[in-house]
């Protein structure tokens, strides 16, 4: 039996799990309960852990192997670690927008596991939402008609050459324009792989449209998807320390960092996880 609390932090997702120090081996126990709670909470967060790159990526594997993103610089000398950073003097965030991680890849990521290095004074929080409760929340009718679309999803128009992000502060920030190719269809609604529960699967920043209906009629039914899917009922927010870890599942969550923070610093550490194809 392993000797971690986990203490929920909303009524629709989230824990926070107690007595795990990341600067030892994570016994097995552990990382099955926290595994656990990561299916039960779709977000888990730790507090105060101080720990190396090294100790940041044996976490992220006991989640699973390592997928590296295209897209974010890397941190020096762990190309696993991905920089999620804001300078002072730079305006722009990276991910003010509701999103799911990867979702433009042919098996999106499973997740990602967040360690705050900087922090500012205040603000910075991030913020997220269960798109279980975003589908179980739906009429009937909806749900049925969900359930037979599927949505394109692209890191085009967000990596791409023709990105808006050239024109602004995140240009220094990110990089590979020319790797942002990933074109793919996902089912609206997809059953979690691990436990079979259904989640809306469309995001802002990445989804482009429905496959087979108009521009028009897309916009008309994803703009609703949106709105639905950020009610405040289904979202957590989580105030960053320097060591704290956030482990979300980008099968059934998006999530958002708040830019308020504008004149400050915060550094963050991403890894994301590897996942399978979603059905
Ligand atoms: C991200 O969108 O992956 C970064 C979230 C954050 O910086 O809070």
């Amino acid at each position: 039996m392993s000797g971690i609390e986990i203490e929920p932090i909303a009524g629709s997702l989230g824990a926070e799990i107690r007595g795990v120090d990341l600067t030892r081996p994570l016994a097995d126990a552990d990382a099955a309960d926290i595994r656990g709670a990561l299916g039960q909470h779709s977000v888990i967060f730790l507090r105060g852990q101080k720990i190396t790159p090294e100790q940041h990526i044996a976490f992220a594997r006991s989640f699973g192997p390592i997928v590296v993103n295209r897209f974010f610089t890397p941190v020096d000398g762990h190309p696993e670690i991905a920089e999620v950073r804001k300078e002072p003097e730079q305006k722009r965030n990276i991910g003010d927008i509701w999103h799911t991680d990867h979702s433009y890849d042919e098996k999106p990521a499973m997740g990602s596991v967040l360690l705050a290095r900087e922090v500012p004074s205040r603000g910075g929080d991030t913020m997220f939402a269960s798109m279980h409760l975003a589908y179980e929340a739906l009429s009937d009718g909806l749900k049925r008609t969900l359930e037979t679309l599927r949505a394109r999803h692209s890191s085009r128009h967000v990596f791409g050459p023709e990105a808006p992000y050239h024109g602004s502060d995140l240009a220094s920030r990110l990089r590979n324009t020319e790797a942002a190719t990933q074109d793919v269809v996902h089912p609206v609604v997809i059953r979690h792989p691990d436990t079979g529960r259904k989640a809306l699967y469309v995001n802002r920043s990445f989804t482009t449209g429905i496959e087979g209906w108009n521009p028009d009629e897309s916009a008309a039914l994803l703009g609703f998807l949106y709105e639905h899917g950020s009610r405040p009922e289904f979202t957590c927010r989580f105030r960053w320390q320097p060591g704290s870890i956030a482990v979300w599942d980008n099968r059934s969550t998006w999530h958002y960092a708040v830019n308020d923070y504008q004149g400050e610093r915060r550094l963050m550490h991403r890894i994301t996880i590897e996942g399978v194809a979603l059905q």
